[in-house]
């Protein structure tokens, strides 16, 4: 963290020994036929590419030439609980930061071609091998003649081969590039931060929603005016002042920042259990299993607030140590619990927000 995260690329090789992934390329084309799910894929003819949209057919994928094309699938972490899994190796990281996995699968030559992205990522290799270039170039200038952001002059100053298991993590404005050197997979690790044009922008929408300025402009009084088009000064006097009474706190802003980060992507829906457990067995299933929050699910907290899926809870003498270790560790388990506190929990295993992993079936799916 403190030489490279944010800073600088870093190579290590072995970060999961030989992991070998977990989708194949049935699983992949499965996934990219789904709605709810996003995906891409870019085809590479010479200097030129095509990029397409998923949604996919099955049939989609029998037309492929051999080599020069990928397939991209973002949130797989939504979808597959393996994928879940994978990103709690990088915890060490404030979940605040997380965006997503994106898993590629690419035919021999197959890439996005040389680019940079705003995001901090670790690209990790699953099967197969992929050569990784990368350059700390400034010109960030983009090719205009193309459907995807590839880098005008790419100027490769280092470059390694990954096998399963190495990974190169890469921070935000990094010129890179990756082409498969055989069929290949690659898992990265995308971690977003806010830009703050945006964030602006959703704060003060989401402070409008709230915002009430009592009163009303008034003008008695006032003298006949000869020159009725024009503004009253007095009209643009009492509006700055009334608008210089607008003020937010600390407070407004932790409070819209956990709802917005902690806020599922517009193509999340949860699926509640299909039965929902009494009070009873909900105590007895958590004294003897872990319940572990959906990959779907979005849970932050701050002092006294806790942000699940952009809603929250209130907690005045602090967020009770249970939910701090739901939140961090993404599981609890535990007896004689407060009944406010397991009705909370229970809703939230009906909302789908939770399930219980059972022994010999610790997902949900997958
Ligand atoms: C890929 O997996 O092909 C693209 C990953 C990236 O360069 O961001
Ligand atoms: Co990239």
């Amino acid at each position: 963290m403190r030489r490279h995260w944010h800073r600088k690329p870093h190579l290590v090789r072995q970060a999961i020994a030989g992991f070998p992934g977990f989708l194949d390329r049935a699983a992949m084309v499965r996934l990219a036929q789904r709605d709810d799910v996003e995906s891409r894929i870019v085809i590479r003819n010479g200097r030129s590419w095509a990029v397409h949209h998923g949604p996919f057919r099955r049939r989609d994928f029998t037309g492929l030439p051999s080599t020069n094309w990928t397939l991209l699938v973002q949130g797989v972490n939504l979808h597959d609980e393996r994928g879940a899994d994978l990103l709690e190796a990088f915890s060490f990281l404030p979940y605040a930061r997380l965006d997503d996995l994106m898993v590629s699968y690419a035919a021999p030559g197959g890439g996005v071609g040389p680019h940079f992205d705003s995001y901090d990522v670790f690209l990790l290799q699953g099967s197969g091998r992929r050569r990784w270039r990368i350059s700390t170039q400034d010109d960030l200038t983009l090719r205009e003649d193309l459907p995807l952001r590839l880098l005008r002059k790419f100027r490769a100053e280092q470059e390694w081969i990954l096998e399963p298991g190495d990974m190169l993590y890469l921070p935000p404005s990094h010129a890179h590039e990756g082409v498969a050197l055989d069929e290949c997979f690659t898992y990265s690790v995308g971690f977003r931060a806010p830009a703050f044009t945006e964030l602006a922008s959703q704060f003060l929408q989401d402070f409008a929603d709230r915002l009430e300025l009592p009163g009303r402009y008034e003008d008695a009084g006032a003298a006949p005016v000869t020159t009725p088009g024009r503004l009253p000064a007095r009209l643009v006097e009492a509006s700055c002042k009334a608008l210089s009474r607008i003020r937010w706190t600390h407070g407004d802003v932790e409070a819209f920042l956990g709802r917005f980060l902690s806020e599922p992507k517009p193509q999340v829906f949860f699926d509640p259990p299909a039965r929902a457990l009494s009070e009873r067995d909900f105590r007895r299933h958590l004294g003897r299993h872990a319940l572990r929050l959906h990959g779907k699910s979005l849970m932050i907290y701050s002092a006294h607030t806790v942000f699940l899926n952009g809603e929250t809870y209130q907690f005045p003498r602090g967020v009770p140590p249970l939910l701090r270790e739901l939140a961090d560790r993404r599981a609890v388990q535990g007896t004689d619990l407060p009944s406010a506190m397991a009705a909370l929990l229970r809703d939230w295993h009906a909302s789908g927000y939770a399930y219980f992993s059972l022994p010999g079936r610790r997902h949900a799916n997958g």
